[in-house]
């Protein structure tokens, strides 16, 4: 039977491109715009790619031991690059998802425990309780009615990252603050993004990093007095009652160095974790929703899954490994439209890779977005098939090519909590409810900070007759 090809800015040969750019830049700009939308046919099944800007050489690494030269077997050769970091600093400072060398290794360190299989387990309780709003919100509009799917997402996901690292919900004013603030931090760190591409500095677009600064000072000024709160009662030994993130991260220590986090460094990471921690994991989730929804066997299929693990009763934290439809579904999710769909670095000294010569301090990519469609490692690389995470054929591509998490020491810290949080809303959604698609209705995948759909995601969501658990 053939899959259902989920839509995905169709590549062009590189010459026209290059037509439109010169006799329609404006044109062009604006409808092809990130850099998925971009990219060329020959950019699917090459090994390596390159692109000359007034200002740098950037490369891309599409071959799977390129990919592990540089993520898993030199990563200090290959530093996270400074583009785009100039803007996420305003927001995260020099935290763990921007530094390198000692410092990040000390980072890392202290943060490791906290995103450990046995603290998730802790949080477990934390992440269903903002399930259960989630499922209050939706049982409250109207039957069948058209939801924004991602908004949803969004709004559970900086729920559940809020609630395990404060051990409190996300109040409806801190939701509305932070998102709206989002939303400008976004646009402007996108558009520093392009000018650094084309090879300005980011102070070379004033109002946008203003608006930046702004963004992330109202995203700052309801995390770091939380934070600050919670660091002095730590140091003034008053007794700690929380077991969550924040308590964590204030009472690791490091230790080579011996050393913690002092208050604003604990801001920092704080800020970091909730960015990082939301907007992917919101991204997935309303992707894997919106490719069920197109896709009714494989959403009867979860729905069957969720009725006979759940059997009426509440979930608990070891019915997460026996979601296998829905683990394959959420993997293949992250396949087709990976939340991280470039990872810039730096090369730190010259080298050869294949038949070129980087420069230093040129920037060479690796690419979740190109490298789990490339069409000589995958078979039907555009196509939704859960199922092909079982098939023997593709076990060499799956260790090699599928990165959605990156690999190698800089690998997603909180990829065992996203996959928990995961099992939980998908497994709790199915159970409760039938998502459809809206007629006429198709997403435009554009990557950003995250690759999202540039028209929202949206579907129709019934509520399923049968008892939920
Ligand atoms: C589906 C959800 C997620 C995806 C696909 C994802 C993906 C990634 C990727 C690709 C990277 C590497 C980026 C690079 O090296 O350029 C990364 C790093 C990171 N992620 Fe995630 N992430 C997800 C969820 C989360 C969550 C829930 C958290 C925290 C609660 C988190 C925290 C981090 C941190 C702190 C780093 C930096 C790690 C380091 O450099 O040492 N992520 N993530």
């Amino acid at each position: 039977m053939s899959k259902f090809v989920p839509p995905y800015p169709r590549p062009m040969p590189k010459r026209r491109l290059l037509l439109q750019l010169l006799l329609r830049p404006v044109k062009f700009l604006r409808s092809r715009s990130c850099a998925i939308s971009a990219l060329s046919d020959r950019a699917y099944s090459m090994h390596m790619g390159e692109l000359t800007t007034p200002g740098q050489r950037i490369y891309i690494a599409n071959q799977p031991d390129l990919i592990k030269r540089i993520l898993v077997d030199e990563p200090e050769e290959f530093p996270k690059a400074r583009m785009s970091a100039d803007m996420l600093r305003l927001l995260m400072g020099n935290s763990i998802f921007i530094s390198n060398g000692e410092t990040w290794k000390r980072q890392r360190r202290i943060m490791n425990p906290a995103f450990e299989q046995a603290r998730i387990k802790i949080v477990f309780g934390l992440m269903l309780e903002a399930a259960e709003e989630l499922f209050a919100r939706l049982d409250a509009r109207a039957a069948g009615s058209a939801v924004q799917i991602d908004e949803e997402m969004m709004r559970v996901a900086a729920d559940i990252i809020f609630r395990t690292i404060f051990s409190r919900p996300l109040t409806a004013d801190e939701a509305k603050l932070i998102f709206e603030a989002f939303i400008r931090f976004q646009e402007a760190a996108f558009a520093t993004g392009i000018t650094q591409t084309v090879g300005l500095p980011s102070w070379a677009l004033p109002i946008g990093r203003a608006r930046a600064r702004r963004a992330a000072k109202t995203i700052r000024g309801v995390l770091d007095p939380i934070v600050k709160a919670r660091h002095d009662s730590f140091h003034s030994g008053e007794p700690q009652r929380h077991e969550d993130i924040l308590q964590s991260l204030i009472a690791g220590r490091d230790a080579v160095t011996g050393t913690r986090f002092d208050a604003g460094e604990l801001c920092e990471q704080v800020a970091t974790l909730f960015l990082a921690g939301h907007e992917t994991s919101a991204s997935a989730l309303a992707w894997t929703l919106y490719l069920a929804a197109m896709d009714q066997d494989v959403q009867d299929r979860m729905h069957q899954e969720a009725v006979a693990v759940f059997g009426g009763r509440a979930p608990q934290f070891h019915d997460m490994k026996r979601l296998e439809v829905t683990r394959k579904a959420f993997a293949e999710a992250l396949r087709l439209y990976p939340p991280v769909a470039f990872m810039p670095r730096s090369v730190a000294h010259g080298c050869t890779m294949r038949d070129k010569q980087l420069a230093a301090g040129s920037t060479v990519s690796v690419s979740p977005w190109l490298i789990h469609r490339h069409r000589r490692y995958w078979q039907n690389p555009d196509a939704f098939d859960p199922d092909r995470f079982d098939d023997p054929a593709t076990t060499e591509a799956q260790r090699q090519c599928y990165v959605p998490f990156s690999k190698g020491p800089r690998v997603c810290l909180g990829a065992s909590f996203a996959h928990q949080e995961a099992a939980i809303i998908l497994s709790g959604l199915m159970l409760r409810y039938r998502f459809d698609p809206i007629p006429g209705f198709v997403p435009r995948p554009v990557a950003r900070l995250t690759t999202r759909s540039a028209n929202g995601i949206w579907l129709r969501a019934s509520k399923r007759t049968a008892p939920a658990g």
